[in-house]
């Protein structure tokens, strides 16, 4: 078991939980507080919103008991972009050390800007899939906005493939991240595009991409 995982111990004949470290473990409120705190942009929101939304459905592929960290962890992995820009990954880990957030977790916010703006790699499951979809959830909010729907409910991935080809479309997306991302995970392509799109159709009313209902 991890050290930050919740450790089930026996005291006066009730099961309680507590940390084995006694480190705090912040919650979404508290992330919410603090995204807002330092932004103000719409679409930033909207973005931090959709890479939790994807988080939240890898992890419930992949680590279902961990949804709740990697889900925060991509509701505030840009967090210092709007104010700091020019510190981008590097002034967040000031923000969220003042907080008292865990160690492992501000590490796995720095990491998803791997040399881009930061030398930390993505090491963990969690790590490689925020570096990997950040970009992504880009590219996919493009496509869907070109669609009649205005919706990623009826996205398919062979539209997102499309556009990939196309590199003036969401020129801004640097394919390459999500490349090298798809090789560190070790996994297709089609198959993260696809499970992206899932995990943005979770939160498709929060990221204004749930379409015109005029038009459903
Ligand atoms: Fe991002």
């Amino acid at each position: 078991m991890d050290d930050e995982k919740t450790a089930a111990c026996k005291m006066d004949g009730e099961i309680m939980n507590e940390s084995k470290t006694n480190e705090h473990i912040p919650t979404r409120d508290e992330a919410w507080i603090l995204l807002r705190q330092y932004n103000d942009n719409d679409s930033l929101i909207r973005h931090a919103l959709a890479v939790e939304g994807v988080m939240r459905h890898f992890a419930g592929l992949h680590a279902p008991d961990d949804v709740e960290q990697w889900g925060i962890i991509g509701l505030v992995h840009d967090l210092d972009y709007e104010r700091f820009s020019d510190s981008h990954c590097v002034k967040v880990r000031e923000i969220l050390e003042n907080a008292g957030w865990p160690q492992k977790w501000i590490r796995a916010v720095e990491s998803h800007g791997w040399e881009l703006c930061v030398p930390v790699k993505p090491e963990t499951l969690l790590e490689k899939t925020l570096y990997t979809i950040d970009e992504l959830t880009g590219l996919v909010t493009a496509t869907a906005l070109l669609r009649p729907s205005r919706s990623v409910l009826d996205l398919e991935t062979k539209s997102v493939r499309k556009k990939w080809k196309q590199s003036g479309f969401a020129a801004g997306v640097n394919r390459t991240v999500i490349e090298k991302g798809a090789d560190l995970l070790g996994a297709p392509l089609d198959e993260i595009i696809t499970e992206t799109i899932l995990g943005m159709r979770n939160v498709a009313e929060a990221i204004g991409l749930q379409g015109s209902p005029e038009l459903n």
